[in-house]
């Protein structure tokens, strides 16, 4: 099946080209952090203005890149939440009047569906179901369980700031550019991670639960001290990053180890499904070095196989939304009289 898909629920305006849900024919997206920059974030109301004015384009852009026309797809893929809800609009009402036009079938996606299935693209081995999956971007940090396409469930969440956000608003008290997350990384290269001991949540007995709002306010407490006017902001960075692949590797490792216990291994049981056969890292916080070298060492001395999305997959694109369609198949079929965006749509 060859699917055009289209994502617009941040400030990436992006489309794509995919066929089965694995190849990559055109992954086109439009960044728009020149006109968030000096804000120091995303300005919802510019976000959707840009997706307005670049969207028409972009669908264009993939189909010409694509060798194809619109007769030539079999179906459209949208994100229709959760997100921005402007942006959103755009891209689903778009996607609403090419489905009318033409006829063909639409497919709606949770975003969050669309960073799961990431690590499918351009692989000829995909990760085998069930499979544990961290996922961790700007608006959300969770642990997943994913059964098959269609049975996916949270097994633990932040309880306040996501990883990405926590890497942007720490990049912002190191004054450092937007988007923060890349560049914090960059900064980290040149620190020592073990040189402040920032703290490390843990979760209450019985969760996979994860916070990391504490971990910013420590940041800031240190560079309002003494200590921390002198220390070397390279230090600070790769304190915090230390800090935050800590507490993300802890987590993913109680839920290996949760489900590898004895009492959690029947099918019966709701809370665990069985033995993971494949630990998948998406969002774009996936797209950390320091977070992909430490998740790939405890896939490996688990003895499970690990999957990274391709650095262009990580953050937000279309492609990965044209693959969790393809993956879902009749689940994502929705009548293009009937779809609506939706900024907080339910995680399944
Ligand atoms: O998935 P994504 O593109 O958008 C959301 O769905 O939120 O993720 C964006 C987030 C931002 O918070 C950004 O700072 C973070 O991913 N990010 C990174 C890196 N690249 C992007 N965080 C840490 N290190 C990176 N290299
Ligand atoms: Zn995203």
């Amino acid at each position: 099946m060859l699917l055009l898909g289209i994502e617009t629920s941040c400030d990436d305006t992006a489309t794509a080209v995919v066929r089965d849900g694995v190849r990559v024919l055109a992954n086109v997206s439009t960044n728009q952090d020149e006109f968030h920059a000096k804000y120091g974030g995303i300005v919802p109301e510019i976000a959707s203005r840009r997706h307005a004015a670049l969207l028409s384009a972009a669908v264009d852009d993939a189909l010409t890149r694509a060798g194809l026309t619109l007769a030539g797809v079999d179906g459209i893929a949208v994100t229709a939440g959760p997100g921005l809800i402007g942006s959103l609009v755009v891209g689903v009402a778009t996607a609403k009047a090419l489905a009318f036009a033409t006829g063909l079938p639409l497919y709606a996606v949770n975003h969050l569906h669309g960073h799961l299935f990431a690590p499918f693209l351009e692989r000829d081995e995909p990760p085998v179901y069930p499979f544990l999956a961290l996922l961790v971007s700007g608006g959300h940090s969770q642990l997943v369980e994913v059964r098959s396409p269609t049975s996916l469930r949270i097994i633990g969440k932040t309880r306040d700031d996501a990883a990405g956000e926590a890497y942007d608003k720490t990049a912002r008290l190191l004054d450092l550019p937007f988007p923060g997350g890349p560049a914090l990384e960059a900064l980290a290269r040149d620190g020592d991670p073990k040189a402040i001991a920032f703290p490390r949540h843990r979760p209450d007995p019985g969760t996979l639960d994860m916070s990391f709002s504490g971990l910013k306010t420590s940041v800031r407490y240190y560079l309002e001290s003494e200590a921390g006017r002198n220390a070397r902001r390279a230090d600070v960075a790769a304190s915090f990053q230390a800090a935050v692949v800590d507490v993300l590797i802890d987590r993913t490792t109680r839920a290996l180890d949760a489900n590898r216990a004895p009492t959690a291994r029947t099918e019966s049981d709701d809370r665990v499904c069985g033995t993971y056969r494949a630990l998948v890292l998406s969002g774009g916080v996936a797209a950390n070095g320091a977070l992909q070298s430490a998740f790939l060492a405890l896939g490996a001395s688990r003895g499970i196989p690990t999957f990274l999305p391709e650095r262009r997959f990580c953050t937000d694109n279309a492609a990965m939304i044209a693959a969790a369609a393809d993956r879902r198949g009749e689940a994502a079929r929705v009548d293009a009289a009937t779809l609506v965006a939706d900024p907080n749509l339910p995680f399944a």
